[in-house]
C-alpha cells in the first residue's frame, strides 16, 4: 500500500529482528524495537487508570472532522485538536479537571529510552494516548505544537502492529516504512524532530493484551 503523501521508494522494509533491536532510522531517529516489552502489563494498566477518569474522545480536526483515532492525555499538559486548532491544555475539556497524572511506568520508560536513542535529561511534561481501532489512521503531520524544540519525541506502541511512516523535513521527501509492533519503541529529535511522519491504517487483528486495537503513547516536552 502507498500513502497518497509519500511518493518515492519505501526506504526501510521488513528488519531482521536483531536489527530492530535498535536501529537508526535517520540521523536522530531510532527504533527501539520491543523495548517495552516487558513493561507492556503494567503500561496497558497505566493505559486503563487513565482512561478511568479521562475516557477515550474522538476529537475534531480544526476543518471539523472527527478524528479517526480515539485520544485521552495524562501528565500537566494535554493536547487538544478542535475547532479553535491544536494545542495543549492544563485541564480535560470535558470534565473540567486537571488530566490525570502520568503514571510512574510511562514516566521511567519514557526518560529511559529517550536516554537509550541519545538523549538524557528528557523530561516530559505531556503524554498523549493515540487509540487506533481497525482501518484508524494518523495522516502524515508534524508535532510542532511543542515549545521545547530541544526535547525528543518519544512513542511506544502496544497491540496491533501498524505501519508508521516516517520521512523527512518536506511533505514530499519520500518515507520510510517502518513496522511497529507491540512493546516497539520509536524516538525521534535533533535534526528529524520536526520530521513528518504518519501511520498507514491499521489492520484488523487481535491481540492478546489489547484486544482489537493498537495503543500508542506519545511523550513529549511542551513547555
Ligand atoms: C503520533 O504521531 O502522534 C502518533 C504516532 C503513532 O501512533 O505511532
Ligand atoms: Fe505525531
Amino acid at each position: 500500500m502507498r500513502n497518497r503523501h509519500c511518493r518515492g521508494a519505501p526506504l526501510t522494509a521488513e528488519l531482521f529482528p536483531e536489527t530492530r533491536r535498535c536501529h537508526r532510522i535517520a540521523a536522530g531517529a531510532v527504533l527501539l524495537g520491543g523495548w517495552a516489552q516487558s513493561q507492556a502489563l503494567a503500561l496497558k494498566a497505566g493505559v486503563d487508570a487513565v482512561i478511568a477518569s479521562a475516557p477515550w474522545r474522538h476529537m475534531q480536526t480544526p476543518g471539523g472532522r472527527a478524528m479517526s483515532t480515539a485520544n485521552s492525555n495524562c501528565g500537566p499538559l494535554g493536547w487538544q485538536s478542535d475547532a479553535l486548532g491544536y494545542r495543549y491544555l492544563r485541564t480535560d475539556p470535558e470534565s473540567g479537571r486537571a488530566w490525570p497524572a502520568m503514571p510512574a511506568v510511562f514516566w521511567s520508560l519514557a526518560v529511559a529510552a529517550a536516554e537509550e536513542a541519545g538523549y538524557p535529561g528528557f523530561a516530559p511534561d505531556a503524554c498523549l494516548l493515540n487509540r487506533y481501532a481497525p482501518g484508524a489512521r494518523l495522516s502524515l503531520h508534524r508535532d510542532q505544537d511543542e515549545r521545547d524544540a530541544a526535547a525528543p519525541i518519544v512513542s511506544v506502541s502496544l497491540g496491533l502492529p501498524a505501519t508508521f511512516l516516517f520521512g523527512g523535513a518536506r511533505r514530499e521527501d519520500p518515507c520510510h516504512r517502518l513496522p511497529l509492533y507491540h512493546g516497539d519503541v520509536v524516538v525521534w529529535g535533533g535534526p528529524t524532530r520536526f520530521h513528518y511522519h504518519g501511520v498507514l491504517p491499521v489492520p484488523d487483528g487481535h491481540h492478546p493484551l489489547v484486544g482489537r486495537f493498537r495503543i500508542n503513547l506519545t511523550f513529549r516536552k511542551v513547555r
